[in-house]
């Protein structure tokens, strides 16, 4: 009898023991086998850009080729952007206000000393992402707006130019013609979707189903020409992480208005050891959600730059499924990725040592929930 019980006992640990040992390598091969982690060795100097603005890859790797820094070669990619008013996304003469007037958003963030420099709403000057980086040299602030941005540009040394050229002047004048559609206003009287300003807010508000919290208005304006913000990552020779953005925002836009592109952990964020994440599409919904911060976390994680894109891509898309929008997640050990959702396809420039710039287009998926 005693020893029968004793014999029972010895089978049943020896029963839990084979599965615990299987457990354990069940465990092993999922991750070693089915999690994809990104993994650390030498670096690689890269420079991945939103989009194929190939000029501006190219002159932020000519930066990293002749051994700059990552921060001055994604200030050199970028304003080639600008000078060149990338797709009329980036830079002068592109999506003017309500009332006609372009003004730019940009951000640049050193990933070696957390430092960052932005400018948010900035009127009348045309390098906005040069006055970010004197924002980010000589004042311990992060981000400056609007005319007081302009001012301290001024001070600085920058030049007042007009923003405005006929091809916005002419965006503008076609959208008052056409009683001011489409347009960003909700909830306010003269109804917004016949009329034109001014306009007052309703009073109460209409109610609203969890999970479809964007209008159709708001999703609608994204084509594909109102939200091409050049989000770029670079990585030095000495393993330096810098990202940045520049933006002339959306057309149409109520004055005022900033979005993603100067908001560190939102337009891009980047830390040096870690990687960076850089993001493009709706600004709106896109800030609300973190995407960069949360991307280089969970590359701090392990997880590999596919798995972060993914992963903060479909975050947004489970509150808002039909949103456009993109991020590019790089680490400074050569592990490069993109995820979108709402476009068909979304092309990155990607430029890395030993090789030459090539453009990857990836198909946009889409997210179930
Ligand atoms: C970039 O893409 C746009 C459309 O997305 C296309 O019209 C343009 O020709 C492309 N430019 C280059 C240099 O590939
Ligand atoms: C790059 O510059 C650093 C100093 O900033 C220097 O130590 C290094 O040797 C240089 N590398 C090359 C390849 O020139
Ligand atoms: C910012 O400071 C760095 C060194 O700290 C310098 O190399 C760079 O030229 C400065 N940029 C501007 C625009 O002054
Ligand atoms: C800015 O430039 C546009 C287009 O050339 C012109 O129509 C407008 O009058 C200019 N505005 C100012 C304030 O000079
Ligand atoms: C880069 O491009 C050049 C000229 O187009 C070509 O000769 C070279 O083989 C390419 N290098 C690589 C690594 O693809």
């Amino acid at each position: 009898m005693f020893s029968s019980k004793k014999g029972q006992l010895c089978v049943c640990l020896i029963i839990i023991s084979v599965f615990l040992l299987l457990d354990a390598c069940l465990i092993f091969v999922y991750f070693k086998y089915f999690v994809p982690l990104n993994g650390k060795g030498p670096v690689v100097p890269i420079v991945v850009t939103t989009w194929n603005y190939s000029t501006a890859n190219d002159r932020a790797w000519d930066v990293i080729a002749r051994n700059g820094t990552a921060l001055h070669s994604v200030e050199m990619g970028i304003a080639q952007c600008e000078i060149e008013q990338c797709r009329h996304t980036v830079g002068y003469g592109g999506s003017p206000d309500e009332h006609g007037e372009t003004t730019l958003d940009a951000l640049l963030m050193d990933g070696s000393s957390m430092n960052v420099g932005a400018v948010g709403a900035l009127r009348q000057v045309k390098s906005a992402v040069s006055v970010a980086r004197f924002v980010l040299n000589y004042t311990s602030h992060s981000m400056l707006v609007g005319s007081q941005a302009t001012d301290f540009a001024l001070a600085m040394g920058f030049r007042a130019e007009n923003l405005s050229t006929d091809y916005s002047l002419e965006i503008h004048r076609r959208w008052k013609e056409n009683k001011c559609q489409p347009n960003y206003w909700q909830n306010v009287s003269p109804d917004p979707k016949n009329n034109c300003g001014p306009y007052h807010s309703i009073r109460y508000s209409l109610p609203r189903v969890k999970g479809s919290a964007a209008s159709v208005n708001e999703i609608e304006m994204i084509d594909d020409e109102n939200h091409d913000t050049i989000g770029m990552i670079s990585v030095d020779h000495k393993g330096n992480v810098a990202a940045g953005t520049s933006t002339n925002g959306l057309t149409n836009k109520i004055p005022g208005r900033v979005g993603d592109s100067p908001i560190p952990g939102a337009g891009a964020f980047a830390e040096s050891g870690i990687g960076a994440a850089v993001a493009t599409g709706n600004g709106d919904i896109m800030m609300r959600f973190a995407p960069t911060a949360i991307a280089v976390e969970l590359l701090r994680m392990g997880y590999s730059a596919q798995i972060a894109a993914q992963t903060v891509i479909s975050r947004i898309s489970k509150y808002y499924p039909e949103f456009q929008g993109a991020v590019v997640v790089a680490t400074p050990y050569g592990d490069v990725a993109a995820a979108c959702s709402g476009w068909n396809t979304f092309p990155y420039s990607v430029h890395a040592r030993g090789s030459n710039m090539t453009i990857k287009t990836i198909r946009c998926s889409q997210y179930l929930h």
